[in-house]
C-alpha cells in the first residue's frame, strides 16, 4: 500500500461487489446493498462507463472471487455462532459491511474492524459521510500487521481473550509476509474453542501447471502495477499441516471447486472462479 492511502484493493473489492448488485442476476451471491452507499453517489455513472471492461474474463473472475470470499466468510459466521462464538473479529476489513447490515449475524456479537490506519481512516469518513450508524458493540482498532501488535491493539479496542472468537480475514493475507501470516495463525490460535478464522490465499505456483502458472504471472504484474504485491503463497495441503502444527483441530480446504458447487451452479450470468485463490477455515 502506498504511505498515507487508503488500499486501493479495498475500494476495488467494494466496487465488484457493488457491481455485483447492479448487474448481476438473481439471486445475489452477496447481498450487499451498502456498498454501493459507501462508495457514493457516481456509482452507476462508473458502472455504466465501465460495462466493457467489467465484462472481461478476468474481472468477471475477480468479482466471483471477491463475492464468494464474503459470503463463504459469513455463512461461517452464522455457523460459528450457532457454534458458541461470542466476537467478531475482521481482520484487514476494507469497505466489509457486514457489521453494518441490519439483520447480519455479526449485530448480536461484539465487532472489531482492524485495518491499516491509512485505510481506517477513509472507511470512517465515508461511514460518516454516508450517515451509517456505528452501533454501540462495534470497534474500530487500527493495525499495521507488519508492525504493530494485534494484541496490544486489540485488548486496549476491550477483546475478550477468554471468549470464543471468528476471525474473517479476507483479500490480505497474500500482501503481508510469511512470519506475519503465521504469527495471525499463532494469535488465533491462543484463543479458546471454537475460535474460527476463515481466510483466503494464493496457490503456490508449484501446485500449478504452465497454463496456470502463465495466467498466474498476468494477475501477479497487475497487483504490482498497483503497488500492491503478492508476497505469500501457499499449498493447501502444507497449509493446512502448518495450522494443525500451530493448534488448529480441524481445517477444511473450501477449494474453488467446493465454492463453484455451492454458490455457482446452473447461474445464467457467467460469473466463475478460477484456481488462483482458495479458501481455508481453521478452528480450534
Ligand atoms: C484487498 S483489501 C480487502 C478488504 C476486505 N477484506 C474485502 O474483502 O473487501 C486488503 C485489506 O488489507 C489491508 N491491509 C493490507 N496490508 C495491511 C497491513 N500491513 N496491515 C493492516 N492491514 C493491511 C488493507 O488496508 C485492506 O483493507
Amino acid at each position: 500500500m502506498e504511505s498515507g492511502k487508503h488500499s486501493y484493493m479495498a475500494e476495488g473489492s467494494a466496487y465488484l461487489r457493488a457491481v455485483h448488485m447492479s448487474v448481476d442476476g438473481e439471486p445475489k451471491v452477496l447481498d450487499d446493498p451498502l456498498a454501493a452507499t459507501l462508495l457514493g453517489s457516481d456509482l452507476d455513472d462508473k458502472i455504466a462507463t465501465d460495462r466493457e471492461r467489467l465484462a472481461r474474463p478476468e474481472l468477471i473472475k475477480a468479482r466471483s472471487l471477491i463475492i464468494m470470499r464474503s459470503r463463504y466468510a459469513e455463512d461461517e459466521l452464522a455457523a460459528a455462532i450457532n457454534r458458541g462464538v461470542t466476537q467478531y473479529v475482521i481482520l484487514g476489513a476494507g469497505l466489509d459491511t457486514s457489521p453494518y447490515r441490519s439483520a447480519h449475524p455479526a449485530q448480536q456479537i461484539k465487532t472489531f474492524e482492524v485495518d491499516h490506519p491509512d485505510t481506517q481512516r477513509w472507511k470512517l469518513e465515508r461511514l460518516n459521510h454516508a450517515g451509517v450508524q456505528i452501533r454501540d458493540n462495534l470497534q474500530h482498532i487500527a493495525v499495521d500487521f507488519e508492525t504493530d501488535s494485534l494484541t496490544e491493539r486489540l485488548t486496549a479496542g476491550g477483546f475478550n481473550y477468554d471468549e470464543p472468537t471468528f476471525f474473517s480475514w479476507l483479500g490480505v493475507s497474500y500482501y503481508l509476509n510469511r512470519e506475519s501470516v503465521l504469527n495471525i495463525f499463532r494469535f488465533v490460535a491462543g484463543l479458546p474453542a471454537p475460535s474460527q478464522i476463515v481466510f483466503d490465499f494464493i496457490m503456490d505456483n508449484s501446485e500449478l501447471n504452465e497454463t496456470e502458472r502463465n495466467a498466474m504471472m498476468k494477475i501477479t504484474a497487475f497487483v504490482e502495477k498497483y503497488g500492491e504485491p503478492w508476497l505469500c503463497q501457499f499449498g493447501p495441503t502444507d497449509l493446512q499441516q502448518t495450522l494443525h502444527d500451530i493448534g488448529f483441530g480441524t481445517t477444511f480446504h473450501f477449494s474453488h471447486e467446493r465454492a463453484t458447487h455451492r454458490y455457482f451452479a446452473n447461474r445464467p450470468d457467467g460469473l466463475h472462479l478460477d484456481f488462483t485463490t482458495q479458501m481455508m477455515s481453521a478452528i480450534i
